[in-house]
């Protein structure tokens, strides 16, 4: 066998993710309460074929075989949400024992498996019978979050070691509040999605210290973002990325790890900021003790002194460029940008990937029983690389969770995108590793991979360098 030329670390965690909605169905089973994907996939037209995720993919009765075949794929991690109606279906107040068993049992079989969970707290599924209060928009959410936090830190705190507040703030934000497309499929005006942020990020603070307060042993909590992984399009236009990087992505970053909204954003955002009390940004910024990233594709941007506040343009992607299925641009060197100017900016971080993954439409399983996913299996040959070239420039970084283990439900767009490294056949609900999948199983048993080197000096992309 060739030498292993990328080599990781005994220690690193190779793992794959999952979220409550897209994979457990069991809609109403064992007490569960409504969720707001539940109400938003009821009414027509919001999800693509009218897809809904009330059976999904049967995890909720599946979890034992999913664990098994976790196993089998010899994962180190899997990071998973717990749905806030499932253990407390009125989103507050009394807990529903049925829903906490079933994170119990789901726990204990991945430590007999040997596997780290990785557990988020919210991966949008907001109990409905808090949305008819307001939801995010009523700032009394960050302390039914935080009591949600406590119920799930005292309960599990003992076998969970890693917890993430929330799973892509800006989505549950800006999908959820301002572009409609998400539950609740609102449309608000600037100033309340900026209201919406303020409490999700009073929410993240809140939650923090309840875990902190409640779980019997010192848990390791952090968040997993989705920032705009801005790159330059080409040599010249490095400061221009990193205004844009910095319009983007500031205003989510430096409340939580400066506790402070930039300046420069909060006076090009006029009228529209939201209302902060005293003391909010010292809840706000409870010092982590990790951080997530969530990468899947770049967004190039080229200097321009006419365009808005970041004077930088955003630039569409060739379609010569290679891309998934749903036009996502492959280009691991986004992850590096990622991780490099995150850390100029913030420190030096414990760090995870916390979802990176590629998507195909009408992927199934071939005459011979399997799926040859080539395509998935070199972005992810490609992103672990880039991985490595971050821990070779001197990133903290402690493991990669793929997204994601299943083929599941995607949202707005249904079942259409499958993500899964296992094929989820929707009407046997037959699991079928992929070739990728395969792939990964070797590589997390020899903890690495043999592969030509050359293409690590392209990732290594203008300004994407990390330094030691
Ligand atoms: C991320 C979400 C995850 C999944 C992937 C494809 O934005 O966190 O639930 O939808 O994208």
């Amino acid at each position: 066998m060739d030498p292993i030329s990328y080599a990781f670390p005994p220690e690193f965690i190779f793992g794959a993710a999952t979220s409550a909605y897209q994979i457990e169905g069991g809609r109403s089973d064992d007490g569960k309460g409504l969720s707001i994907w539940d109400v938003f996939c009821d009414q027509p037209g919001h999800i693509e074929a009218g897809d809904t995720g009330d059976m999904a993919c049967d995890h909720y009765h599946r979890f034992a075989a999913d664990v098994a075949l976790m196993r089998q794929l010899g994962l180190k991690g899997y990071r998973f949400s717990v749905s806030w109606p499932r253990v407390l279906p009125q989103g507050r107040g009394a807990a529903n024992p049925a829903g906490l068993d079933f994170y119990d049992r789901l726990v204990d079989a991945l430590l007999a498996a040997g596997i780290e969970p990785n557990l988020t707290l919210y991966h949008w599924d907001l109990p409905q019978a808090l949305e008819l209060l307001g939801g995010w928009r009523n700032r009394d959410v960050a302390g039914w979050f935080a009591d949600y936090a406590s119920l799930m830190g005292k309960h599990l705190g003992d076998r969970v070691r890693l917890w993430a507040t929330h799973n892509e703030p800006w989505c549950t934000a800006f999908f959820a509040h301002s572009q409609g497309g998400f539950a609740p499929g609102l449309k608000l005006p600037d100033k309340q999605v900026y209201q919406v942020v303020h409490h999700i990020l009073l929410s993240h603070g809140k939650a923090v210290s309840a875990l902190r307060a409640a779980a019997p042993k010192p848990p390791r909590v952090g968040i997993a973002w989705n920032l705009a992984p801005i790159v330059p399009e080409g040599p010249g236009d490095l400061e221009a990325a990193r205004r844009a990087w910095e319009f983007e992505n500031a205003w989510w970053l430096d409340p939580v790890f400066k506790g402070r909204y930039p300046r420069l954003g909060w006076e090009q955002r006029g009228s529209d900021v939201p209302e902060v009390l005293p003391g909010d940004l010292e809840q706000i910024s409870q010092p982590l003790d990790w951080v997530g990233q969530n990468y899947y594709f770049p967004i190039r941007y080229q200097d321009d002194p006419s365009a808005g506040p970041a004077k930088a343009r955003k630039i569409a992607v060739p379609p010569s460029a290679p891309q998934s299925d749903w036009g996502w641009e492959v280009r691991p060197d986004g992850l590096l940008t990622l991780l490099g100017e995150f850390t100029r900016r913030y420190g030096k971080m414990p760090t995870y990937i916390t979802e990176n993954g590629y998507c195909r439409f009408k992927e199934s399983v071939g005459p011979d029983g399997r799926v040859h996913d080539t395509a998935r299996l070199d972005y992810l040959r490609r992103h672990l690389k880039a991985c490595r070239a971050a821990l070779d420039g001197g990133a903290d970084l402690r493991g990669y969770y793929a997204w994601s283990l299943l083929d599941n439900f995607e949202w707005s767009s249904g079942y259409k995108p499958q993500f899964g490294l296992v094929h989820v056949d929707r009407g046997t609900q037959a699991r079928t590793p992929k070739d990728s999948a395969l792939w990964y199983r070797d590589t997390i048993a020899q903890r690495g991979f043999s592969d030509r080197r050359e293409d690590l000096q392209d990732l290594l992309a203008p300004g994407g360098i990390l330094r030691p």
